[in-house]
């Protein structure tokens, strides 16, 4: 039997970590996996922007969209879209410490037409037709448990004809001890959903499927590229936040590697239009 998590152990591993993956993943406070093209080496700041960009262009995102993001973090990819697009948007987190980090970089920026909001991906603040989108990066797997009611969720809260964006760690294979451990455990969620489960969720829910995108090798590339990023940084790193907590991550990180190129868990793209 493994152990469960809940929404106020998430909440609090980003609280705690939040600084910690400033210094490593990226230090705006992106926290989302990176699209790469040939030429873009270990850039991974350039391979994050790159995958806001893809997702904003198969979402077709443009000026005048009313955008929510479940899981937004330190707001990066809000403030992305907000400067770039023109785009109305709607952050939310269940993290208070990442949230009042957004607010900062926000009200830093001057940036109009952008919030911030705490709340559950389970259960949105929002009246239902709010958004004419809604985007979510690297988020869902965290939600405890079963993942239908948070794709009602964003069902409910979209207009007619509303596309809905996301993309998820997903389970691909058997979860072996190691992937429990230092993959599941370590980032404190028990349940990844599968392409077939996400599929069959979003046509159940009313939703008309556009794509369906498989990102593993993607995925497998940024965490080859932040055991680098960990392994140049482990002075400061250990430094600041401990030898026990870069072990940890230095073996959180090649574990994740592993676990991806032997197929127990991928990087999936989603794309569906509510009916
Ligand atoms: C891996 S980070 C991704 C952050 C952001 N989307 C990005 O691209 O940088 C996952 C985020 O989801 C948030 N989160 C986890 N479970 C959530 C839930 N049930 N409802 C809302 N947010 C949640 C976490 O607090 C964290 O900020």
């Amino acid at each position: 039997m493994y152990r469960k998590y809940t929404e106020k152990d998430v909440a609090a591993y980003y609280n705690e970590m939040s600084d910690v993956y400033k210094l490593i993943w990226d230090e705006d406070g992106c926290l989302h996996w990176g699209i790469f093209l040939e030429y873009f080496g270990c850039d991974l700041h350039r391979a994050f922007l790159y995958a806001n960009e893809v997702l904003a262009h198969k979402a077709n995102i443009g000026k005048g969209s009313r955008i929510l993001d479940i899981g937004s973090g330190c707001g990066t990819t809000d403030r992305y879209l907000v400067k770039n697009y023109d785009t109305y948007v709607v952050g939310l987190d269940i993290s208070f410490v990442r949230l009042q980090d957004a607010l900062r970089q926000r009200d830093s920026e001057g940036l109009q037409g952008l919030e911030f909001v705490m709340g559950s991906a389970r259960k949105l603040p929002f009246r239902e037709k709010t958004f004419s989108h809604v985007w979510s990066q690297a988020c869902f797997y965290y939600v405890p448990g079963d993942k239908n009611p948070v794709i009602e969720e964003c069902y409910r809260v979209l207009e007619p004809e509303g596309i809905l964006i996301f993309d998820d760690l997903l389970q691909t294979g058997e979860i072996d001890s190691k992937t429990r451990r230092m993959v599941f455990d370590r980032q404190r969620f028990h349940y990844a959903e599968t392409f077939a489960g996400y599929e069959q969720i979003l046509k159940s829910t009313g939703f008309q499927i556009i794509e369906i995108e498989d990102l593993t090798a993607d995925m497998k590339k940024t965490y080859e590229c932040l055991v680098v990023n960990l392994q140049r940084r482990r002075h400061l790193i250990v430094e600041k936040f401990g030898k026990t907590l870069y072990d940890e991550l230095l073996k959180g990180f090649t574990t994740t590697v592993s676990s991806l190129a032997e197929r127990r868990i991928g990087w999936g793209l989603f794309l569906g239009k509510k009916k």
